[in-house]
């Protein structure tokens, strides 16, 4: 995530951006709540926190998949349109997290990829072309292109949805647990291709995972989000050295050792509260050791603290500090 001063590099700039489900009953469960958050060009972003607490949803909004009750959404600088089309919608593409279901079983590796190359206007022997060297790139072979789904390992369709999100030469993928139902060898492969593409490419990444090691191997930004909100940002050796939200803290020290690789979600005590009815100001409340009035009474905000590291929590700045905290 790139700070005011790094405002002509950032590829995608999200502001306060909102969502609520409505439910049947009238109920309504508030996924992301006045998110702001940008990525640079070529720079990943990692995001992690709880299952429920809005990552995908948040995914969701910035490939246009679900539209936004409020907030804005730019990219390279200009306003995207709910409605996405052309260079809006090839410019940003996902990668989902299960490699089977996002892949129509039906159609051949070759007629998967090539897809989207045909409805914008590629002939065959071009399409077939640009597929043998998509195919090359996320390292499969070119005779794949006649394999279907059910004949492919879990790692290779993975390779093959990659393939098929870069077919239109994106500017951004964004990766929501695509490496999360992988075995750990075949994770490493992907992953390690993903940074090949980043720098080959000068790809934009917003890497979504729970697994905190993953998250920090792949991104040089990283955002800790909790029920709907991002609680802290910083590069990984910030957060990961001298993580300041007691949340942030408490998914750290959840990870038995840094270099071990966590699969499940990380524990905090308690349970997380439900989105449809939040707690009032500090959604973490509820589960922080720390909690005071202030907590519930005002929504802390992001603010920086140290050198781009920044935390939504009112116990800082630490009383005594010579600033005054805005509320
Ligand atoms: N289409 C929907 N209709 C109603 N509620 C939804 C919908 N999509 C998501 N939600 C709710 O929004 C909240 C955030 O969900 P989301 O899928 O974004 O979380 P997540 O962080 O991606 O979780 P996970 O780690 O399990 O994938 C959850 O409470 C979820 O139940
Ligand atoms: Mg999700």
């Amino acid at each position: 995530m790139s700070g005011p001063r790094d405002k002509e590099s950032e590829l995608l700039a999200v502001a306060d951006l909102h969502k609520t489900f409505r439910l049947r009953g009238g109920r309504e469960a508030s996924a992301v709540d006045g998110v702001t958050m940008s990525v640079a060009a070529g720079a990943t972003l990692g995001i992690v926190g709880e299952s429920g607490c809005g990552k995908s949803t948040l995914a969701r909004m910035i490939v246009g998949l679900v539209q936004p009750d409020r907030g804005r959404i730019s990219f390279d600088g200009k306003p995207l349109p709910a409605e996405r089309s052309g260079e809006a919608r090839r410019d940003i593409q996902m990668v989902f997290q299960d490699p089977y279901s996002a892949l129509n079983p039906k159609a051949s590796v070759g007629d998967s990829v090539g897809l989207a190359l045909r409805v914008h206007g590629h002939d065959r022997a071009e399409t077939r072309r640009r597929v043998r060297a998509l195919l090359d790139q996320v390292g499969l072979h070119a005779n794949h292109a006649s394999y279907y789904p059910h004949q492919l390992s879990g790692g290779q369709r993975q390779r093959v949805n990659i393939a098929r999100a870069l077919a239109l030469d994106p500017r951004l993928v964004v990766c929501d647990e695509a490496v999360s139902a992988l075995d750990k060898s075949v994770q490493a492969q992907i992953l390690a291709l993903l940074r090949e593409l980043r720098t080959e490419k000068n790809l934009s990444f917003v890497f979504i995972s729970h697994d905190l090691n993953v998250v920090e191997y792949m991104s040089d930004q990283v955002a800790v989000m909790y029920l709907g909100r991002i609680v802290e940002t910083g590069t990984p050796a910030q957060l990961y050295r001298r993580p300041l939200h007691p949340y942030t803290k408490a998914l750290l020290a959840s990870v038995p050792q840094l270099g071990t690789k966590v699969r499940e979600p990380p524990v905090v005590d308690g349970d997380v509260p439900s989105p449809l009815d939040p707690p009032s100001g500090c959604r973490f409340r509820t589960r922080c050791p720390h909690a005071t009035e202030i907590c519930a009474a005002t929504t802390p905000r992001l603010e920086e603290h140290d050198q781009g590291q920044r935390v939504a929590c009112h116990l800082y700045p630490p009383q005594g500090e010579a600033h005054v905290r805005r509320s």
